[in-house]
């Protein structure tokens, strides 16, 4: 994702806007047996635990077959669904040209992918997380839309100094969230989908809590990026989560959370609408992305 601390300037290879080349034939075999070892794993046991519009992107996008995707066919694909493109980015970049490429409708990814001492936890997004993990459900239509406007009212959080915030609602959704579909939960963030330990856990471990995705409370609630999440928040349905962040104007919104005091990740308030309250049990360990 994007990073405040990134060089404000692009390194050298890159365009003004950071993308670079993907360079898709320079990949070596063992980069492609890499990504094949991380698709297995992944899809083997997300069939019914991601959301179906997940599984059907990995599916028309034809994301799931062996070998890192090429960007440029990647985003033939794509476009032809939503007018999103995938280009490629040397790592983190600045929060600003993050979001001017989600409101033009273009997810940057990492071009590297880990290494197989990585393979459960590495610090920085690679292809794998960024592509299996997010790309997918960019071919839904109301995501798409979702990103876009993230996008868009990300730019606009930077005027008002409440990047924090927005941050968070991007953590507890796009990264970290859960969706009800009928009676079951599901998983949609890409944090989760693209990490073997979290896609389990998020799901069916007794620690985290579940809470019903309420606007406000995410903004208020801190996260931390060096575990499993304590607290997941559950989202109805796309339509909702767009129809919600569209329909409020958020300048009002961030005066009024100034005024707020923060809310610790594994806290739950009485006003919280819970679906499972967690134990806490799960001991402190790692969390890949
Ligand atoms: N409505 C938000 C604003 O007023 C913009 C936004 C849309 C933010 C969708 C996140 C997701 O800034
Ligand atoms: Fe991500």
């Amino acid at each position: 994702m994007n990073d405040a601390s990134a060089p404000l300037q692009p390194p050298s290879g890159a365009a003004a806007d950071w993308t670079i080349p993907q360079r898709w034939s320079d990949y070596s075999p063992a980069e492609h047996a890499m990504w094949d070892r991380l698709l297995a794993r992944q899809t083997e046991i997300l069939g019914d635990r991601a959301v179906p519009a997940f599984m059907n992107g990995l599916e028309v996008l034809r994301i799931a077959k062996p070998g890192i995707p090429d960007f440029a066919e990647l985003s033939e694909h794509l476009g032809a669904r939503t007018g999103w493109t995938v280009k490629a980015v040397p790592g983190l970049v600045p929060d600003e040209v993050f979001f001017r490429h989600l409101a033009n409708r273009t997810f940057v990814a990492g071009r590297f992918i880990r290494t197989p001492d990585q393979i459960d936890y590495l610090p920085e997004p690679d292809v794998f997380h960024d592509v299996f993990g997010h790309v997918p459900l960019l071919a839904d239509p109301v995501f798409a839309d979702y990103m876009q406007a993230y996008g868009e009212g990300g730019l606009r959080s930077l005027e008002f100094g409440a990047l924090e915030r927005l941050a968070r609602l991007y953590w507890y959704t796009v990264e970290f969230g859960l969706i009800r579909d009928g009676a079951n939960l599901k998983l949609y963030g890409a944090g989760i989908v693209s990490s073997r330990g979290e896609s389990i856990f998020a799901l069916d471990d007794f620690s985290p809590n579940r809470i019903a995705f309420d606007l406000r409370r995410v903004m208020r609630s801190r996260y931390r990026i060096d575990d499993y999440q304590q607290t997941y928040f559950v989202i109805d349905s796309f339509d909702d989560l767009l129809r919600q962040t569209l329909e409020t104007d958020f300048a009002p919104l961030y005066r009024e959370l100034d005024a707020t005091p923060d809310i610790e990740p594994a806290t739950v308030l009485n006003t919280d609408r819970v679906i499972h309250r967690g134990d806490q049990d799960h001991p402190s360990a790692f969390a890949g992305v």
